[in-house]
């Protein structure tokens, strides 16, 4: 323990009874820009990028904010290095999360800036469009302004040719979502008024990487939106962590947008892999009953079997992708799934027959006790099958 001479003691006791004027005179400028960084496995980068937007805002009273999902490479620790001798710089950690979008939702809300920048921290957003992007919404009646690859004066640099092309299907896809017309939806990279994010905030999905498609699909009004180009650079630190779950999650956030949050994006998916499984499910028994001349009991119930295998794996691999199961836990899961679903049959078929019963149409009876079922067991397999894991 460090010893402290009473002297300094009541020094610092004397200094805080004080009122602050008298040894702090500095007055603050208000804090004009925000930039909001999700960060994951960046330590590299991190010193880069603020050195590159030191040099670019010089007159602009800035701060940033970084969102780090506990990079294993100690992303969070060398932010905090450099946050104690600059009080520009600060980090919010996330421990046992992962998500972009999730990541700069809540980095956003951390600052009372008028404006909000959203930036990667991989050097791949040219920062010098920075300043030109802040003149245009401040001086512009305009809700966001976008840094684009895709006009005049911008370009996807040496972007992979497939990665240029899923790019620009994601754009003309989210056009149809998006309450406005821009030529580069999937850009990560953009200038946005808190007024306006305070506004959507509250119906945002938080799903995926694809923020700006959130923050712009998520107004009930017209969205007054410009662009400005600049060249997307290449990453020389770290990757990318682009993969099949940032695609099947754009799928689930336009899900999500297009059918107004009345329904979980999950549960459509869901519903919809069991319909692939009807599908199976009568292929199979065609194959056994009508080509195998196996008894129609048999038949079925084989039919069955494969469905719900079938609808498990497809479940494991996209539906439930976030929480997919391997090894010993894929086996468990697997008879976790038969038991939610057969019980699941048996209520369908339990509750077809009443209402059945009670002078319903036939097909309605059978819509109810499929729908049913569908309910019940999407929320068991949910809750006990790809129970989430504790971080
Ligand atoms: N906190 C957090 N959590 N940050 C993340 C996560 C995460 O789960 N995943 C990625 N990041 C951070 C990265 O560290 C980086 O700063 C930024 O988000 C972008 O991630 P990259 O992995 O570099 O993405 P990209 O270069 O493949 O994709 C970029 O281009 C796309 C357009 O083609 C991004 O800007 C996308 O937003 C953009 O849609
Ligand atoms: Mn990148």
């Amino acid at each position: 323990m460090s010893d402290l001479g009473s002297d300094a003691i009541s020094e610092i006791e004397r200094r805080a009874s004080e009122p602050m004027a008298l040894h702090d005179t500095r007055v603050a400028q208000p804090i004009e820009l925000a930039i909001v960084v999700p960060t994951y496995n960046e330590r590299e980068n991190v010193p880069i990028l603020l050195a590159a937007l030191e040099r670019v805002l010089v007159e602009t009273e800035w701060e940033v904010m970084f969102v780090d999902d506990n990079s294993p490479d100690g992303t969070a620790e060398r932010i905090r290095e450099l946050a104690v001798t600059n009080p520009r710089i600060r980090v919010l950690e996330r421990i046992g999360r992962r998500g972009l979008s999730s990541a700069t939702i809540e980095g956003m809300l951390t600052t009372g800036a008028p404006y909000i920048a959203v930036m990667d921290a991989d050097m791949q957003h040219d920062e010098s469009v920075l300043p030109r992007m802040l003149e245009r919404i401040k001086t512009e009646p305009l809700d966001v302004v976008v840094a684009s690859r895709n006009i005049a004066g911008g370009s996807m640099g040496e972007f992979p040719r497939n990665r240029v092309r899923l790019s620009n299907l994601g754009s003309r896809i989210s056009r149809a979502v998006c309450h406005c017309d821009i030529s580069d939806a999937m850009s990560g990279f953009f200038v946005v008024e808190r007024t306006y994010f305070k506004q959507v905030v509250p119906r945002l999905s938080g799903t995926g990487f694809k923020i700006l498609v959130d923050l712009l699909a998520s107004s009930t009004r017209e969205v007054r939106v410009a662009e400005v180009p600049y060249h997307f650079r290449s990453r020389e630190w770290g990757e990318s962590k682009l993969n099949v779950n940032v695609e099947l999650e754009y799928l689930l956030l336009l899900i999500d947008k297009a059918l107004g949050r009345c329904v979980p994006p999950r549960f459509v998916l869901f519903v919809l892999v069991g319909s692939l499984g009807v599908l199976v499910n009568l292929a199979c028994l065609t194959l056994f009953f009508q080509v195998a001349n196996a008894s129609f009991l048999v038949s079925q119930s084989l039919a069955t079997f494969v469905a719900m295998t079938f609808n498990f794996v497809l479940n494991n691999l996209a539906t439930f992708r976030d929480r997919r199961l391997r090894g010993r836990r894929l086996v468990r899961g697997l008879f976790s799934f038969y038991v939610a679903c057969s019980v699941g049959a048996l209520l369908n078929v339990s509750f077809a027959e009443f209402l059945h019963r009670a002078s319903i149409p036939w097909y309605v009876a059978g819509i109810a006790g499929m729908a049913i079922s569908a309910v019940w067991n999407y929320g068991l397999n949910m809750v006990f099958t790809w129970r989430r894991s504790r971080a």
